[in-house]
């Protein structure tokens, strides 16, 4: 399995666990409390979250999940690298040390490994980073990032006091949303800042694809794996996929070990040409 790196050197698998549409519903609960433990149970380490989703529901989830599987010593807390988001509205400096306060209770622990401001929003990006240090310093965050920041907006970040300690950028990158090659990911990789590709199923869209499932047929896969596999395999770039059905929690996972040969990559390549000029951020 490759791995990525970040700044401080610390590397991650290069599959983590979105939980985008959790918490929603209390119906439904106890499944995806239970689609989250078993994701650790299967090898997912890191969890992707945000205050957003299901208005904090999703932290629940995952709280719950993890405090069970940590009962159960399926994992240690070293062991997962959990990351939520602020909302842009919350960006403040103040407002974001309330905001991950909101977060930690609902996830039920006692830092955060990564803590991204969700997207550029009205609050001075000065504040922002005041607001994450003072956290780092207290213990609660062991670091932040951004997410949905497209090059001018890195360029902007890196160039304020602090803005350079930016650990990682969470951005939509997917085979059919390539514009992130022409320079943000480049300029990500010079900092060995990992770009966190969030939809890289197009929420569903790439499952049935017909070009991926003929790639996938010779590797005895699914379309899904290869459009994950096609992403891991970009250096510096992890996938987090959603997934509640068991299937689809363990087949993304297994994508990691899938490898593409040359034939693949340039069918790949015919039915979703790389970006050649620079292109609008794809966003949801
Ligand atoms: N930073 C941001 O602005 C931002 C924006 C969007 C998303 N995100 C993060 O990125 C994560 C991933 O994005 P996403 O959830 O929007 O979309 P996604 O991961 O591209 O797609 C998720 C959907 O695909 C299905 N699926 C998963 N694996 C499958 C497989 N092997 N075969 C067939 N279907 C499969 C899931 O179904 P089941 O759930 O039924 O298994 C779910 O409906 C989010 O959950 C969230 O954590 C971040």
């Amino acid at each position: 399995m490759n791995t990525v790196a970040l700044p401080d050197g610390t590397t991650l698998p290069p599959i983590g666990l979105g939980t985008w549409k959790m918490g929603e519903s209390p119906r439904i609960r106890a499944a995806e409390v239970a689609a989250v433990r078993l994701a650790i149970e299967i090898g997912y380490r890191v969890i992707d979250t945000a205050e957003m989703y299901g208005e904090g529901g999703a932290e629940e989830v995952v709280g719950q999940a993890v405090s069970e599987a940590l009962r159960a010593g399926t994992v240690t807390r070293d062991q997962l690298f959990i990351v939520s988001k602020v909302y842009p509205h919350n960006a403040s400096r103040a407002g974001v040390g309330a905001a991950c306060g909101r977060s930690l209770k609902r996830l039920g622990l006692d830092h955060l490994d990564l803590y991204l401001l969700y997207w550029p929003g009205s609050h001075p990006l000065r504040e922002t980073i005041g607001g994450f240090e003072a956290l780092q310093a207290a213990g609660r965050i062991r670091r932040w990032g951004v997410s949905n920041f497209d090059t001018g907006e890195m360029y902007e970040l890196s160039a304020l006091a602090g803005g350079a300690r930016c650990a990682a950028n969470q951005v939509y990158y997917s085979l059919s949303a390539r514009g992130v090659e022409f320079d943000l990911l480049p300029w990500q990789r010079e900092r060995t800042m990992p770009l966190m590709a969030y939809c890289p199923l197009d929420q569903g869209g790439l499952v049935d694809e017909p070009v991926l499932r003929e790639v996938a047929e010779h590797h005895g896969a699914s379309a899904s794996q290869v459009a994950l596999a096609w992403l891991m395999a970009q250096r510096g770039v992890m996938v987090i996929p959603k997934a509640v059905r068991e299937a689809h929690l363990r087949e993304n996972f297994a994508a990691a070990a899938l490898t593409l040969h040359a034939a693949d990559l340039a069918a790949i390549e015919r039915r979703f040409p790389a970006p050649r000029r620079k292109l609008p951020l794809a966003m949801l």
